[in-house]
């Protein structure tokens, strides 16, 4: 599947957005590792803080359905009439399921911007052994 069929299905996600909160409706989809597809939308709370973000929730979806083996062959995220990259929160998530070949694509200047997890969030967060 190509990058526009990936975030035309981001797109079908982001209509089933409920961000009552700031009307921002974000979708998201992935394909898996095992070439199996999940989306995700972003879902917000009266209590503010516990929003998630579409690509966390298709992330999660995936994790469920496959897994903990889970890896993420390429992502897309889109928001309706907006344009933005994935927020900091959802790079260190797409790090901890990303292999170095995954993409990320999304919308700049109405253009796809296609990048790599590692590119996204450099030195991501991870756990070393204790000395
Ligand atoms: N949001 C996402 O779904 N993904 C991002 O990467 C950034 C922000 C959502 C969270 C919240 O529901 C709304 O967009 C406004 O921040």
């Amino acid at each position: 599947m190509d990058s526009s069929a990936l975030i035309a299905l981001a797109e079908k996600a982001a209509h089933h957005a409920y961000s009552p909160y700031s009307n921002f409706k974000v979708g998201a989809a992935l394909i898996s590792s095992s070439g199996s597809v999940y989306t995700g939308c972003n879902v917000e709370n009266a209590s503010y803080g516990l929003a998630i973000c579409a690509e966390r929730n298709a992330i999660f979806h995936a994790i469920a359905a496959e897994g903990a083996g889970m890896k993420i062959h390429s992502l897309a995220v889109i928001a309706l009439g907006h344009e933005f990259p994935p927020c900091g929160a959802c790079r260190q998530v797409i790090a901890e399921f990303a292999q170095s070949s995954t993409h990320i694509h999304f919308l700049q200047d109405g253009k796809v911007v296609s990048l790599t997890s590692e590119a996204l969030l450099p030195g991501a967060f991870a756990l070393s052994p204790s000395p």
